[in-house]
């Protein structure tokens, strides 16, 4: 894709890394009628045959040669951090637009790096940061928005669970830097969307497991300017109920309550007014329990891409906002480190 051209749907498109959880990009990609997927690049030769064959596309074990040989409208990143930069340069140089998986980096040089790549060509840019796009995240959201819980000044949301992530995710047991970066920079990135961007933060951190080298439990206490808001993590909670991977929400307000709860159980107090509700959360084919939630934020925001591309508008999560959740993330591990309150912004400057 070019910078003068504006393409049009079917946009066509390639899946870089078709590892664990592309498998989710790749179903939903299937659903949206406004992509054809053409290519899927893996180092991996078997996974990267598997995916050719599911879902009908040229198979690459070579990123360069896919960027050479194919007419690309963009490209789905799905590996993992360390080939991120590489990944979006090569479609920078190539002029493809471009959606990375997060974290986005795990230095804050290379988010601004790539995110000035892409800029520089005029090239869309969004960060599959997918936790605002699950069904239930969205209604909060809409609630917040319409007044109905008044400002809110507190927040509490919450990721903690037993599961082996590291059954599907063996890369996690050595990354120096793990529960943060894996999990609570969803969990900060909604504080920023229902509360608003914090001016410091405070975070601690834990290492329960001792088989892993990096943290598994993290409390992140975010000071907004008329707010606060707890980002607690843990992968090592081991209670009576299974609710993983589900993330539960406390946001108040001066006129009232949002909880969401086990199972999607959604209570509203506003004015006085209590609703309870359990929420359904929107299905697929290929979608299925535990995952649900999770997986039909990826279609959600697979589509909420594609209406991008269609109307020239930004991303929500588009590399520019994405780097302000970096500062959060990576800022949340200077303050452990050093103890104390970490100023947002900092990095950068
Ligand atoms: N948003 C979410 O909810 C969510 C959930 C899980 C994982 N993730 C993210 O997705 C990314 C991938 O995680 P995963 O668990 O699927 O990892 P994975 O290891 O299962 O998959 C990554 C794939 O990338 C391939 N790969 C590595 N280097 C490559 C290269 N140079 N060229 C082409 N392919 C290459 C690997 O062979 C592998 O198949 C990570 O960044 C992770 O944080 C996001």
């Amino acid at each position: 894709m070019t910078t003068e051209s504006t393409p049009r749907s079917p946009y066509r498109f390639a899946v870089i890394g078709t590892g664990f959880f592309a498998q989710n990009h790749l179903h939903a990609w299937a659903e949206i009628p406004e992509v054809e997927l053409v290519a899927v690049c893996d180092i991996d030769e078997e996974r990267v045959q598997a995916a050719a064959r599911d879902f009908g596309a040229t198979p690459y074990t070579d990123a360069a040669a896919l960027f050479a040989n194919e007419d690309l409208d963009f490209v789905d990143i799905a590996t993992t951090a360390p080939t991120h930069r590489m990944m979006v340069e090569l479609a920078a140089a190539h002029g493809v637009a471009a959606i990375c998986q997060k974290p986005l980096a795990w230095e804050m040089t290379d988010a601004k790096t790539m995110v000035r790549a892409m800029a520089d060509k005029n090239l869309p840019f969004m960060v599959h940061e997918n936790f605002r796009f699950q069904y239930p995240m969205r209604r909060i959201k809409e609630l917040i928005d319409s007044g109905a819980i008044g400002r809110p000044f507190f927040g509490r949301i919450s990721f903690r669970t037993a599961h082996d992530v590291y059954a599907a995710q063996p890369w996690l047991i050595d990354n120096p830097r793990m529960i943060i970066i894996d999990v609570a920079v969803h969990l900060l990135d909604l504080a920023c969307c229902f509360i608003g961007r914090p001016e410091t933060l405070f975070a601690d951190t834990l290492r329960v497991n001792p088989r892993i080298v990096g943290e598994d439990v993290a409390t992140i206490l975010l000071r907004m300017p008329d707010a606060t808001c707890i980002v607690d993590a843990s992968y090592e909670t081991k209670s009576d109920h299974n609710t993983y991977p589900q993330t539960f929400v406390i946001v108040e307000g001066t006129e009232g309550t949002i909880t969401l709860g086990p199972d999607y159980h959604l209570q509203v107090v506003s004015r006085g007014t209590v609703t309870n509700e359990d929420l359904i959360i929107p299905s697929h084919t290929w979608s299925s329990v535990p995952w649900n939630a999770i997986q039909d934020s990826v279609h959600a925001i697979q589509r909420h891409w594609v209406h991008c591309l269609d109307t020239g508008t930004t991303p929500e999560t588009s590399g520019a906002a994405t780097l302000e959740l970096m500062d959060i993330t990576l800022g949340s591990y200077e303050s452990a480190e050093v103890g104390s309150r970490y100023r947002v912004g900092t990095l950068l400057d």
